[in-house]
């Protein structure tokens, strides 16, 4: 791709395609989609299928999450889940190593009777992703399921394979007539896509042109886990159901906004992934857009997916791109050498398996973005997102300009501004920072803060993302799904500066020793604007 690109927003897609990602048939069927599961529509029957099933995610978090729906009454009563997978496996071998799997990581403690209710709905089903045959006698094997669990040829495919095999498997699903045309009445079948979408923005654009051949857009699902998470839909709720915040919500009054996604954990073994990817494609462009387009929106029109949806990507269309003569201002990557975590000694990224001795891949990437729309113009907007920082804390600082100095200026403290931050976590939560006067004749002020935590508020278990995510995808829900528009907007911004960085050996300054925020040019960012960033 020439950097000679214009990237305005979306042009390459015809109005058609564009028309056909905000607009789907049948309409939004949900009228709230902040609905609890137990008192909303009941999900109809389905199969649920995992192509990839043999992958790290099935046993890790989709299947355990399938289990705790299940235990929750969240599951329709007539439900199948069938692994797919390369590897030659019984079917018992599969849901034994799936009850394991559950007994290691599910959220809740199970017990054996309803590890065994739940291990009859799971089935295992072998296939050579592009063995033509195959996906024939795949369509045979589910609609024996059908007839025999009344799931009634519903089908919701979830994609837990390398991007490449996305268009492979959803042409074979299509032609083998496993994923049908939406038609009022009759049996629905989604496709649920893992990250990444596409690789940058003409590659994201490309594979929707090709997606679109096969599937609508109300059929695909483009999943961002973070959208799951309790915190992240929050955001909705705090704004717009608390009138006292929404008068203060714009360039009057917010100083800047610093999105902080700080991880200590490393690449965790996916060496060949990261060398692929880079944290700016793994985290910034899906999960890190998403809180930011989700804090900066306009109200919504209603609560109907495209309804929030529409809000959320005219955010992302208002981002300004960062002119190339500010990208080395304005944007900043690093890398990790070897340093201590929690005390421990841990290795450079360059050490990690899989990982070329002189990878140039960023593992830390911090940006100094800009909304230019009537809310937000002139209001600063620094994100960083890191592994191998010294913890693990997705926030988002909201700070206010300070009050004019005359009447407290000898007081250093008070350079502390009013903040709003959400913790999305750990200690899910919000607070508010704002001054107050210590008791004493002096007038000395400090900045105290009115907190509030979830956990403690509730004392419920919140529910993992992956829950919420499935679940809502067989309810046929995508408000917490991206959709494409909002991903090709993100690609839009951070495409221009993953080229600028592709052949520009890193330099000494651009790498940290793990346990630190990053390199410490990231700083620059806030500080040639004098600020900071905000201590998380
Ligand atoms: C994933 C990334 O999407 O999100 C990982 O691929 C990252 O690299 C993870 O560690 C972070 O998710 P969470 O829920 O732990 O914040």
């Amino acid at each position: 791709m020439s950097m000679a690109h214009n990237f305005e927003p979306d042009h390459s897609l015809s109005k058609e395609e564009l028309d056909k990602c905000s607009s789907k048939p049948g309409g939004d069927a949900f009228e709230n989609p902040f609905h609890e599961p137990e008192y909303g529509k009941p999900p109809e029957p389905c199969i649920l299928v995992i192509l990839g099933a043999s992958g790290d995610l099935t046993g890790k978090k989709l299947v355990p999450a399938l289990f705790n729906l299940m235990r929750e009454g969240n599951l329709p009563t007539n439900f199948i889940c069938v692994g797919v997978a390369r590897r030659p496996k019984t079917v018992e071998e599969f849901r034994s190593e799936m009850s394991s799997q559950i007994t290691k990581h599910s959220r809740t403690t199970p017990d054996e009777s309803d590890l065994f209710a739940f291990s009859e709905k799971l089935f295992y089903y072998q296939l050579e992703f592009q063995d033509d045959d195959a996906y024939n006698n795949l369509n045979l094997f589910l609609k024996d399921l059908d007839k025999n669990y009344g799931t009634r040829g519903n089908r919701v495919f979830y994609l837990s394979v390398q991007p490449t095999y996305f268009l492979p498997i959803i042409k074979q699903l299509k032609t083998h007539s496993l994923i049908y045309d939406e038609t009022h009445g009759a049996p629905f079948s989604r496709v649920i896509i893992e990250k990444p979408f596409g690789h940058d923005y003409d590659s994201a654009i490309a594979l929707q042109k090709n997606l679109s051949n096969f599937l609508s857009e109300s059929q695909i699902y483009r999943i961002d886990h973070y959208l799951g998470k309790e915190t992240v839909q929050n955001l909705l709720v705090f704004r717009f159901s608390n009138s006292i915040f929404e008068g203060l919500w714009n360039n009057r009054y917010v100083d800047n906004i610093q999105i902080t996604v700080a991880e200590n954990i490393g690449i965790e073994g996916r060496g060949a992934f990261y060398e692929g990817q880079g944290l700016t494609r793994d985290v910034i462009q899906n999960h890190l857009m998403q809180l930011l387009s989700l804090v900066a929106m306009e109200p919504p029109i209603n609560l109907t997916p495209d309804a929030i949806r529409n809000e959320k990507v005219k955010v992302l269309q208002s981002l300004q791109t960062i002119p190339l003569s500010d990208l080395d201002r304005f944007a900043v990557r690093g890398q990790y050498k070897e340093g201590y975590i929690d005390g421990d000694p841990v290795s450079a990224y360059r050490n990690e398996q899989n990982v070329d001795a002189n990878s140039n891949v960023e593992t830390f990437a911090a940006l100094r973005l800009q909304i230019e729309n009537w809310r937000w113009a002139g209001v600063p907007i620094y994100v960083r997102a890191g592994k191998r920082l010294p913890k693990r804390s997705t926030e988002i600082a909201i700070s206010f300009k300070k009050p004019p100095s005359i009447l407290f200026h000898k007081n250093d403290r008070l350079n502390i501004p009013n903040q709003i931050i959400f913790r999305i976590q750990p200690n899910d939560g919000i607070s508010i920072k704002f001054n107050t006067k210590i008791p004493g004749s002096a007038a000395i002020i400090q900045p105290v803060n009115m907190d509030f935590q979830y956990a403690s508020y509730f004392g419920k278990e919140v529910p993992e993302a992956y829950e919420r995510l499935i679940h809502d995808s067989i309810l046929g829900d995508s408000t917490l799904f991206a959709r494409v528009d909002e991903s090709i907007n993100s690609w839009r911004i951070l495409t221009p500066v993953l080229d600028h960085w592709k052949n520009r050996p890193l330099q000494p300054e651009e790498f940290y020793p793990a346990g630190v925020f990053g390199p410490k040019i990231a700083d620059h960012l806030p500080n040639s604007e004098g600020r900071k960033w905000k201590p998380v």
